[in-house]
């Protein structure tokens, strides 16, 4: 590497200045990024306590001749640029000159390093940003640097400080970001004395991404390609059966460089309209790669932001590599709906049989040869369905007669008949309100004529505050249904860990998860009420939440699980409904007067009176 030389203030000021060293992960971020810089194929990452007390990164790459050594840690030193047009073009990761200088400054540093001119290596520790000690080393060719107690002399910092676990996923994302944006790279992490991440820097995407985030998720992508005249795409991206609840698992990549970036982020998605549900996301590992001046890089302190010169160059690359690799490769099967009757009337055979699993929607056995939720949108279906029975719901033995406040008709209260005095009160006879399901509108409301009223029965608002209650009543208690074969989910780093740390809350929830290492989670047992549900979704949902809500108590996160899973069970509006689920929708409703919103806070059930109808006629 050339010489590390100081920067002229003029050129300095220049540069997008900020904090760089925020946590023990910022500060892994900057020192491999110069193991990369300095071209190494092997880096070493170790940590203990989180990286707060310990960081260990070895590299056999360059190495910092003697005499560059004092630069290396004063600030707005580099060897990386040397004028303000090299700011244009530039090609290492590294180029403020700031990085070294900001860790030592916050902690106590020790560094071996030799180049391989040199015949001895260099050791020096450097403690709160002062140089403690310069000696020789017996060292290999490369460099080894180790932060210990980071934000010792700065207590205001480390109050921000996470707990340790959290710290250490934050490194391990930063580990697995860089072995899959250097492929040629072989990286190692280290965590508190056990090997979590091993990628063996043959060069190949896939591989590296199969070491990040193990063989499931690698043979679930699709690989995708194409340039133009500036940008050439590369990389990965999911099926869209594959598709997730959020954005963790899209990565980006410029010349080598993890950006966020909202114009590539915004292609993906457009190239995936209409093959992905609405609400769901594509992952994505997709590296861009444009000539160095084409990108500005000196636009965020963190250096995770760029400029591109020409948004819409970028933005088309990214949209037809995307659009023609799920030309390619989207072996999605067509969804033949008599396949999902089959499998429906399949389902209901087995809860007829299987008492458990019966309870799926209403805890009541419901014949086994209706197929019941077909989600194949029928759109524009009216199902008319005059029941001939009368279900007054009042009349149900197992509830005491309920009503809807506001929706159905008042009934006169009864007086109480006084034994011990003599017959001077008179009795009024309650008479249950005749209600009758007429059918279904627009394959999403339910209507029923109740007494005087018509009311209109929004069926998913129902069907998901039915569900969640049930939750609620079986309270940590939750009938759950063993898989015959575990479901194997893989997640992001803090979506792993965020599991892992809340296992006895979903088993509460009853889900059974284990640990299956690196990055995945075995599901083995899930609540009845999810029969027919996409649970690798329905897990991964869970995981996103309680990776960003980890301080959320946990009454809380259970009350969001029966949210979340009562929405996904529950019918969806356009999902074809049968005759005697309709019923049985519009029963449990009038029999349960608290079912007046959704979960969300929508309405479940609307009414017009027999007034207010023939108002509309001019009857009245
Ligand atoms: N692992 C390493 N191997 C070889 N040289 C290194 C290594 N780490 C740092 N250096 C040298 O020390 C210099 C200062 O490093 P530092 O990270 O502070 O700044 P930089 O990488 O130039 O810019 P930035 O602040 O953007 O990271 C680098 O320019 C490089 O010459
Ligand atoms: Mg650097």
């Amino acid at each position: 590497m050339p010489k590390i030389n100081l920067l002229p203030r003029e050129i300095y000021e220049l540069i997008a200045a900020g904090e760089v060293v925020e946590r023990p992960s910022s500060a892994v971020k900057e020192l491999l990024e110069n193991s990369v810089d300095a071209g190494a194929d092997s880096i070493t990452v170790e940590i203990q306590a989180g990286g707060i007390k310990y960081i260990r990164i070895t590299d056999n790459g360059c190495g910092i001749a003697r005499e560059d050594i004092k630069n290396a840690f004063t600030g707005h030193a580099t060897s990386k640029i040397f004028s303000a047009d090299d700011l244009d073009c530039v090609a290492t990761l590294g180029f403020r000159g700031e990085a070294l200088a900001s860790i030592a400054a916050v902690s106590r540093v020790e560094m071996f390093t030799k180049t391989a001119e040199e015949e001895i290596g260099t050791h020096c520790v450097v403690e709160g940003g002062q140089f403690i000690s310069v000696d020789d080393a017996g060292c290999p060719t490369g460099t080894t640097i180790v932060v210990r107690d980071i934000f010792y002399n700065v207590p205001a910092r480390m109050k921000f400080l996470k707990k340790d676990v959290t710290e250490a996923n934050s490194v391990a994302a930063v580990a697995d970001r860089l072995a899959i944006s250097h492929p040629e790279i072989s990286v190692r992490f280290i965590r508190d004395g056990k090997q979590t991440l091993f990628s063996s820097g043959d060069g190949k995407l896939i591989s590296a991404i199969s070491a990040v985030y193990g063989g499931d998720f690698a043979g679930g992508l699709i690989p995708a390609e194409g340039s133009n005249s500036t940008v050439k795409v590369e990389g990965y991206i999911s099926k869209p059966l594959a598709a997730r609840p959020n954005r963790n698992m899209q990565l980006f990549y410029v010349n080598g460089r993890m950006v966020r970036t909202k114009t590539a982020c915004a292609a993906l998605e457009e190239a995936y309209k209409g093959s992905i549900m609405v609400g769901k996301f594509p992952s994505c590992v997709l590296n861009l790669i444009m000539p160095y001046n084409f990108v500005d890089v000196n636009v965020h302190p963190a250096k995770t932001e760029v400029r591109f010169a020409n948004e819409k160059e970028v933005f088309n690359a990214v949209y037809y590599a995307v659009k023609n690799a799920l030309a390619r490769g989207d072996e999605r099967p067509s969804q033949d709906a008599s396949k999902i009757i089959e499998q429906r009337v399949a389902k209901q055979y087995f809860a007829a049989v299987e008492p458990r699993t019966a309870q799926l929607h209403f805890a009541e056995n419901q014949p086994a040869e209706q197929p019941v939720f077909v989600k194949e949108k029928k759109p524009e279906t009216v199902v008319r369905v005059e029941s001939p029975k009368v279900s007054g719901y009042s009349a149900r033995e197992e509830d005491e007669p309920q009503l809807i406040p506001d929706i159905l008709p008042k009934v006169q209260p009864a007086v109480q008949k006084n034994i011990e005095e003599p017959v001077t009160v008179t009795v009024t006879e309650e008479k249950p309100v005749e209600t009758r399901v007429i059918g279904e509108v627009f394959t999403t409301y339910i209507l029923v004529e109740s007494g005087n009223e018509l009311l209109l029965i929004d069926k998913h608002a129902a069907h998901e505050r039915i569900l969640y209650e049930q939750f609620k009543t079986e309270n940590k208690n939750i009938a759950s249904q063993m898989l015959l074969s575990p479901i194997a989910v893989t997640l992001s780093k803090d979506e792993y860990s965020a599991v892992l740390a809340n296992l006895d809350l979903l088993s509460d929830a009853g889900f059974a998860v284990d640990d299956f290492g690196n990055g995945t989670v075995l599901l083995s047992e899930y609540p009845c009420i999810l029969e027919g549900v996409d649970l690798s979704e329905q897990l991964t949902e869970i995981a996103g939440y309680l990776a960003s809500n980890i301080r959320e108590i946990t009454t809380e996160k259970l009350d969001w699980i029966y949210h979340s899973a009562a929405c996904r069970a529950a019918v969806k509006a356009g999902d074809i409904t049968s005759s005697y689920e309709l019923e049985k929708f519009a029963q449990k409703v009038l029999s349960m007067p608290e079912i007046r919103y959704c979960p969300h806070g929508r309405p479940v059930v609307a009414k017009l009176t027999k007034r207010d109808i023939e108002r509309l006629f001019g009857r009245a």
